[in-house]
């Protein structure tokens, strides 16, 4: 074999992101965007055609390919992600990319190893990580982590902090993102808190409330309580904001999309990127976020996760 080609979809956070990251609980679902990456054997590394520089640019594709004692492939990557948009483009990438060159160099093909080169990478990348994004885009569908729901995929430890990771059912429900167009990079803002949580007694209370709130999120998914579920997620949006992660454009969008929503909140990092609303009346709530500016998709769930394509 001397092409390979993968394909894994982004995701989209419903409760728990910030906290996830000190072992608190929380929940994801894979959305209908993919990234897709043709891996070809390569005597220098080349990424779209072009030459790596130096030795710290693309972090996920190094990282990837040091853990399967690599160093040089060629990757074509295509992709209807937004970069740094909270939506899972670069666990997407981790994830494809790592499939691709296990099928290439003749390695285990197993979710599990999957995930843990992709979470191995996004934490190399970020600075500090959970494995949730990278589990969600590995396994597809809805994960939990750290929740006594679901069946067990697998258990990550990193940095003092252990997540056990499950496989959660996910009942119909109609979301739309709202991408504010602002690309807010995941390893700073993931810093700003940690720096805010080590000085500040009371950012340590926010992240323990995300934890409880997010636990009673994913008992009211299990019981398809979506009007329960929506005013957790609204909560959720206020308690990141006290943390620090929000801002004036998101909350625009969490604001114009609440009236017709049963619950709304920032995805993913925050600082810009996306926000999604929990809602029954998708084309309105798609034209009350770009009126405000925002670029709206509907997003549907229950998308197969990390696969090989022709
Ligand atoms: C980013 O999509 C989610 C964060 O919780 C970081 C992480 O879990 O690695 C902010």
């Amino acid at each position: 074999m001397n092409k390979v080609t993968a394909s894994a979809p982004g995701k989209m956070i419903l409760l728990g992101e910030h906290s996830v990251v000190y072992g608190k609980p929380a929940v994801a679902l894979a959305i209908d965007r993919r990234i897709k990456c043709t891996v070809s054997a390569s005597s220098e590394l080349l990424v779209n055609g072009r030459k790596a520089s130096g030795t710290i640019a693309h972090p996920h594709i190094r990282s990837v390919l040091k853990d399967n004692g690599a160093a040089n492939v060629s990757v074509d990557a295509v992709t209807d992600i937004p970069t740094s948009s909270g939506l899972g483009s670069s666990a997407a990438l981790s994830a494809s990319f790592s499939l691709a060159v296990r099928k290439l160099f003749g390695r285990e093909t197993d979710e599990e190893s999957i995930a843990a080169d992709a979470f191995n990478a996004e934490y190399t990348a970020q600075g500090r990580a959970s494995p949730m994004d990278t589990s969600v885009c590995t396994h597809g569908g809805g994960v939990a982590l750290n929740c006594p729901i679901g069946r067990h995929l697998w258990t990550f430890s990193k940095g003092g902090n252990s997540w056990d990771v499950t496989e959660v059912d996910v009942p119909h429900m109609t979301f739309v993102v709202g991408y504010t167009g602002i690309h807010a990079p995941t390893g700073p803002i993931v810093e700003r808190v940690r720096k805010y949580k080590e000085h500040n007694r009371f950012a340590s209370d926010i992240i323990d409330e995300i934890g409880a709130i997010t636990l009673e999120g994913v008992q009211a998914m299990a019981k398809n309580d979506t009007e329960h579920l929506g005013r957790l997620m609204t909560q959720n949006h206020k308690l990141l904001s006290i943390l620090g992660v929000s801002c004036d454009q998101l909350n625009k969008l969490v604001n114009a999309s609440l009236p017709l929503s049963y619950g709304a909140k920032l995805t993913g990092s925050g600082g810009g990127g996306s926000m999604i609303a929990l809602t029954d009346q998708p084309e309105k709530v798609c034209e009350a976020i770009a009126l405000r500016g925002g670029v709206p998709m509907i997003v549907h769930t229950g998308i197969p996760g990390v696969r090989l394509e022709e």
